[in-house]
Order: C-alpha cells, then sequence, then structure tokens
C-alpha cells in the first residue's frame, strides 16, 4: 500500500451528523455504551444537539445511547431550559457509594407516555470527564442523583423500566409491547431503517471513536 493512502479506517467511519431521538426499541437502547477514547469538534457539535433535542422535548437529562451514539456521555439540567439551571455534560462517568433509597416517578424521552415509580439510591458519587477533558466529582442527592443514576442506566443498556417490581413490570409490559409493535411498523413501512443497519452505523460510530475492545471482556 503506497504511503500516502488513507488509513483503512477513514472511510468506515459515517459523520455523527444531525441527530434524533430513539424510541424504545432502538437496539442502541439496550447494549452498553463503550468508553470515548476522543473527544473531537464533531462531538462537541453532537453534544449541543443533545441539549437542543432534551429542551425540545422537555427532558432533564438525555443519554447519547437515546440519540443512537453508543458513546458513555450523557447531559443533564435539572431546570430543562437552556437559560436556567446548569448545562452538565458527564463523559465516561463512573458512579460509586450509593446510599439511601428513595421512591420517585420517573419517566423517560425513549419511552414517551411511560411515567412509573422507581426505587433507587437516594444519594451517589459520580467521577466523569467534562468536555474539555477535565475530571471532576460531585456528590450527588436529590433529583440530580436520580437523573445521573437513570440516564448512567442508559449506558449500561437499561431502562427504568428494568427496575420496576413484579406488579409494575407486568404493567409497563404491557406498555413496552406496543411501543415494540409501532417501532416494527415503521420498519416494515421504510420510516426507519433496518435493525442491521442501525447496529452497523452504532459499530461504525464506535470504531472511530471508542477504546477498542479487549479480551473476552
Ligand atoms: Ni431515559
Amino acid at each position: 500500500m503506497p504511503s500516502d493512502s488513507p488509513p483503512p479506517t477513514a472511510d468506515a467511519s459515517p459523520p455523527i451528523g444531525r441527530l434524533e431521538l430513539v424510541e424504545y426499541p432502538h437496539p442502541a437502547l439496550a447494549r452498553p455504551a463503550r468508553a470515548l477514547a476522543q473527544i473531537d469538534d464533531e462531538l462537541c457539535d453532537a453534544v449541543e444537539q443533545m441539549f437542543e433535542i432534551m429542551y425540545a422535548a422537555n427532558g432533564i437529562g438525555l443519554a447519547a445511547t437515546q440519540v443512537a451514539l453508543p458513546y458513555r456521555l450523557f447531559v443533564v439540567n435539572v431546570e430543562g431550559r437552556r437559560d436556567a439551571g446548569e448545562e452538565l455534560v458527564f463523559v465516561n462517568p463512573v458512579l460509586s457509594r450509593p446510599r439511601g433509597v428513595a421512591v420517585q416517578e420517573e419517566g423517560c424521552l425513549s419511552l414517551p407516555g411511560l411515567r412509573m415509580d422507581v426505587r433507587r439510591p437516594e444519594r451517589v458519587c459520580v467521577e466523569a470527564w467534562s468536555l474539555d477533558g477535565a475530571p471532576f466529582r460531585m456528590d450527588l442527592d436529590g433529583l440530580l442523583a436520580r437523573v445521573v443514576q437513570h440516564e448512567y442506566d442508559h449506558l449500561e443498556g437499561r431502562l427504568f423500566t428494568d427496575r420496576l417490581p413484579d406488579a409494575a413490570a407486568l404493567e409497563a409490559r404491557r406498555m413496552l409491547d406496543s411501543f415494540r409493535e409501532v417501532f416494527h411498523g415503521r420498519q416494515s413501512r421504510g420510516e426507519l431503517p433496518t435493525t442491521a443497519a442501525m447496529l452497523e452505523r452504532l459499530a461504525h460510530l464506535e470504531a472511530a471513536r471508542c477504546v477498542p475492545a479487549t479480551g473476552s471482556a
């Protein structure tokens, strides 16, 4: 191969482009996101889009997996408005020191219309990197602790419906079934890409910015 050839992965990395909220059961929501190895301009633009999408949907938190980006990244603003509160970006977050128990109703932009009581630790610590690569640590309680844990679950491929007690899980199951029917209907009408195409894009986006998977982990 001549030395001036582009690296073999250059054409395999699709640009992030315009992002959209994805709903259950999009495959991006079901698989663990991968740690980011680099933050580039395109990713910063993606974070900007994520805040816009979150505000437009009246959300207070949004994980990258909810816009079909397979990255360990989420954004939060508990005020839910551009002109209020603080815009927080968590890159490669790690949670620790869960304490206490709290039950509070949650919803999710990827499960529109579904709201249920969810039990979680009341307080938790989070360590993460900001978008400019600075590490930070926060000791959280209240709404911020809840939102951060909800968004962190997204990075693990989990939804709040995975945390419900049996009776509530049964009720949620019916809603999830109808979400699945709508999703597959949209796919069969060509309004959404095929699941194979979605998975292919996720793999390309991972290859472009993530730490390569090692060993059998
Ligand atoms: Ni959610």
